[in-house]
C-alpha cells in the first residue's frame, strides 16, 4: 500500500430511533442558537422536521431556520447562509437532508467565520485554516454521497459555470445521526441515483493503482457487491430496513476516506459529471450513470488487471472461452446492464439534456486528472460526451 495519514473526526450515531435518542444530548454541548438547515420541503412532508424541531424546542434551543437549499447547492446560497449565521450569532449548524444540504452547510460553516472570499481562497486555491469553522451536526435523510462523514463540500459557482468539491478535515461534521427509516420516503429515482453515486465513488477509488493485493480494494469489492444486492432488495421493498441500512452505511464507507487509504484514486468521471452539472444542473447520480460505462470503455485496456478482477469478483463474469480483454470488457457491460436494470438514464437525452447543448464547451471546462489508469485529453473527454448522445 502507498503511505497514508488517516483522520476522521465525525462521531456517528446509527440506527432506528437515533435522532430521538441522541439529538437532545448532542446539542447540549453547544450554545442556544441552532441554525436548522434543510432543503425544499421533503422533511416537512415525511415528519422529520416535526420530530427534530420538537426535540430542539424541548431542549430550550432557539431555532433559526435556513431552508430552500437546492440540489447542487450554489455559492450564492452559501453566502446567504453565512450572512444569516453571522446575523443570528449561531452556535451550531444542524443540516437535515442529503448531500446538497450537508455540503452547503459545510461551506457556510467556513464562510461564516472567514472575512475573505471562500470560493477564491478555499475552492480555487487550497487556503489555510487558521480559524475554526462553525460547528456542524447533520441528520441524514437521503443516502449516497457520504458527505455525512467527510469534509467534502461540492458547490456550484453559477457565474463561473464551475461545480467543484473540496475536502477539508476541519469541515467534517462533529456528529452525524443516521436513521435508515428516515430514508423510506425517498423516491425510487433518488434512491437509485444516490446508490449509484455510492457505487461510483467506490469504482473511482478502486480503478487506480496500486493493483497488487491491498485491503482497500478488498473492502471496495465487498462494498460494491453489497450496494448491488441491497439496492435490488430496496427496489423490491422500499421499507426493507436491512437493505436501507446497508445502503446507508455503504454510502458512508465509500466516502469516509477508509477505502481511499493507500490508493491514488481517479475521480475523472466525477470531474466530467460535475461540469455537466454546472452547465445543466442535472442530477448527480444519474449523470454519473450516463458517463461511467462510456468512460470505462475508454480506459479498461489501460487498467486490464483491475477491470478483469472487477468483472470476476463483482459481477461473477464467467471466464470460460474469454481472454483477459474480453473478461474485462464483460465487467463494464455488466455495469451498463445494471444501470438499465435499475432504471437510470443511459444517454444525455434521457438525462433531460437537449441535443443542441455545446458539449465542446463543457468538455473544455473539465480539468484533466492524471491519477487514474489513463489521463484523458480534452478531445477524449469530448468524445465521451458525444458517445453519451442517443
Ligand atoms: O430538497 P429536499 O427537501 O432536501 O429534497 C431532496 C432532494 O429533492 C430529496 N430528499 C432528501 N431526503 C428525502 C428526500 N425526499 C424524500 N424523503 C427524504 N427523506 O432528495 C432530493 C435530492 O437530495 P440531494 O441532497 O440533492 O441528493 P444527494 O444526497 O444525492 O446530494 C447531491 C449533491 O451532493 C454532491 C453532488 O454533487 C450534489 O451536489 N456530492 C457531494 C459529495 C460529498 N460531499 O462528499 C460527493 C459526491 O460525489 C457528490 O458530488
Ligand atoms: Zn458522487
Amino acid at each position: 500500500m502507498n503511505n497514508f495519514i488517516f483522520e476522521n473526526s465525525t462521531k456517528v450515531y446509527f440506527g432506528k430511533g437515533c435522532v430521538k435518542e441522541y439529538l437532545d444530548w448532542l446539542t447540549g454541548n453547544y450554545g442556544e442558537n441552532i441554525m436548522l438547515c434543510y432543503g425544499t420541503g421533503s422533511i416537512k412532508n415525511n415528519g422529520i422536521y416535526q420530530e427534530v424541531t420538537a426535540i430542539l424546542k424541548s431542549a430550550g434551543k432557539n431555532i433559526f431556520e435556513f431552508f430552500d437549499i437546492m440540489a447542487n447547492p450554489t455559492y450564492e446560497k452559501v453566502l446567504e447562509g453565512a450572512k444569516f449565521a453571522k446575523e443570528n450569532q449561531i452556535d451550531l449548524i444542524l443540516g437535515v437532508g442529503g448531500g446538497s444540504v450537508m455540503d452547503c452547510c459545510k461551506a457556510i460553516s467556513i464562510a461564516a467565520q472567514y472575512k475573505g472570499d471562500i470560493w477564491e481562497d478555499f475552492w480555487i486555491r487550497r487556503g489555510k485554516f487558521d480559524f475554526e469553522p462553525l460547528p456542524l451536526g447533520v441528520i441524514v435523510t437521503v443516502t449516497g454521497t457520504g458527505s455525512e462523514c467527510n469534509g467534502g463540500a461540492v458547490i456550484t459557482n453559477k457565474k463561473e459555470k464551475v461545480k467543484m468539491g473540496r475536502d477539508y478535515p476541519q469541515c467534517n461534521p462533529k456528529f452525524a445521526l443516521m436513521d435508515p427509516t428516515y430514508t423510506y420516503s425517498v423516491s425510487k429515482f433518488q434512491m437509485v441515483s444516490g446508490s449509484f453515486d455510492t457505487l461510483s465513488h467506490i469504482m473511482e477509488i478502486y480503478f487506480s493503482e496500486p493493483d497488487e493485493d491491498n485491503v482497500s480494494d478488498d473492502i471496495a469489492e465487498a462494498l460494491m457487491r453489497s450496494v448491488i444486492c441491497n439496492l435490488r432488495a430496496a427496489i423490491r421493498n422500499p421499507k426493507d430496513y436491512t437493505a436501507r441500512s446497508n445502503l446507508m452505511w455503504s454510502a458512508t464507507m465509500a466516502e469516509n476516506r477508509i477505502i481511499k487509504l493507500g490508493k491514488r484514486t481517479d475521480f475523472a468521471c466525477h470531474q466530467m459529471e460535475h461540469q455537466l452539472g454546472a452547465y445543466t444542473d442535472c442530477n448527480h447520480g444519474a449523470g454519473l450513470a450516463v458517463l461511467q460505462p462510456v468512460y470505462y470503455r475508454h480506459i479498461y485496456k489501460d487498467g486490464l488487471v483491475k477491470f478483469k478482477r472487477f468483472a470476476i469478483h463483482v459481477w461473477e463474469v464467467s471466464t470460460e472461452g474469454k481472454n483477459d480483454e474480453e473478461i474485462a470488457r464483460a465487467g463494464v457491460e455488466a455495469l451498463a446492464a445494471f444501470i438499465k436494470e435499475i432504471g437510470l438514464p443511459t444517454t444525455l437525452q434521457e438525462l433531460g439534456i437537449d441535443k443542441t447543448i455545446d458539449l465542446k464547451k463543457i468538455a473544455d471546462s473539465c480539468g484533466t486528472i492524471s491519477s487514474g489508469y489513463k489521463k484523458m485529453t480534452q478531445q477524449e473527454i469530448l468524445q465521451i460526451f458525444q458517445e453519451c448522445v442517443s
